[in-house]
């Protein structure tokens, strides 16, 4: 990819900490140098050099959405900063890059394809739905869905080493099926996108392999970090009731990847991607 025209947004998250590391020469800013919700350093950014948007930003916080806080914060960042970028991407000839989630359905479709109509269960799905709506708009965009994004930051490998590691035993559940995705996963289909000059449009976009639920994967986990620790099996309904504030959560997040495939995208199975993500925060 051109390095030059690149400029990634919301650098300093998971996925914005890959890009950083993949595309070293690239213009990357985080949130205090380019809120993509404030219309002033918008307008005032030259975006004259740029040529290649890959948005990283975004409110991730699934529950916090539901809060009366977060419901806002999640719309301003989620729907109308998308739109902003989208209609700078437009305006200016640029390409983005946008991601979005399978968190834009509601999960009883199996598996979801590019062209399922959304049905969001969560204010969060919601706000991506709204965003991802915008985003189509650009006439040069890739809008890529992922699920269950792993990096370096807060995820769900990093908290269950963590329970591992202080010998608890933890009751996950096991009615929500889909794959993780590697951050380098999700850069290194970006790169090919890009670099292929494949079509614009909506692309499944998660690493491959043989989908799991959250127990398992936490048994796995625990398998490879040489835990010897049991996971109590537990359905969603049963662990959130009587929990206030839990945001409703799509059961099946299995993307039919066949559309990336088709561009001659070869994916990495998840399972893979996983030990080498455990021995190097274990080595740490
Ligand atoms: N995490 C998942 O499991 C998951 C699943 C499916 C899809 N996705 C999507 O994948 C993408 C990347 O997720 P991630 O896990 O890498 O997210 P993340 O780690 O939560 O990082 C999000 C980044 O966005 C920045 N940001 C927030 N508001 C901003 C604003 N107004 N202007 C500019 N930057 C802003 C944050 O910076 P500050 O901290 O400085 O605010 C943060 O660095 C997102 O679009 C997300 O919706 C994530």
């Amino acid at each position: 990819m051109d390095q030059a025209g690149l400029l990634i947004i919301g650098a300093n998250g998971q996925l914005g900490r890959a890009l950083q590391a993949k595309y070293p020469a690239a213009q990357a800013v985080d949130s205090n140098l380019l809120d993509i919700t404030a219309a002033q350093q918008l307008a005032d950014f030259d975006w004259s050099s740029v040529k290649t948007i890959i948005n990283a930003a975004a409110y991730t916080n699934v529950d916090g959405a539901e809060t009366a806080d977060g419901r806002p914060l999640a719309w301003k960042i989620n729907a109308n900063g998308a739109a902003n970028l989208a209609q700078i991407a437009s305006l200016n000839d640029i390409t983005l890059v946008h991601i979005s989630s399978d968190y834009v359905f509601d999960g009883t479709l199996n598996p979801h394809t590019e062209t399922e109509d959304y049905s969001p269960l969560s204010v969060y799905g919601q706000s991506k739905a709204a965003g991802d709506i915008a985003v189509a708009l650009a006439p040069k965009h890739y809008l890529l869905r992922a699920t269950w994004v792993i990096g370096e930051g807060k995820n769900f490998v990093g908290i269950m080493l963590g329970l591992g590691q202080r010998g608890i035993a933890p009751t996950v559940v096991s009615d929500q099926i889909g794959r993780l995705t590697f951050t380098s996963e999700l850069v290194a289909i970006i790169d090919h996108l890009v670099t292929t000059n494949a079509a614009y449009g909506t692309y499944n976009a998660t690493n491959s392999g043989e989908p799991a639920s959250w127990a398992d994967i936490t048994r796995l986990i625990f398998t490879v970090a040489g835990y010897d620790l049991a996971v109590t099996d537990t359905s969603t309904a049963e662990y959130y009731a009587g929990k206030d504030g839990i945001a409703p959560r799509p059961l099946n997040s299995i993307m039919d990847l066949s559309k990336l495939a088709a561009t001659g995208y070869t994916g990495h199975d998840w399972h893979e991607d996983l030990s080498t993500y455990i021995q190097k925060e274990l080595a740490k």
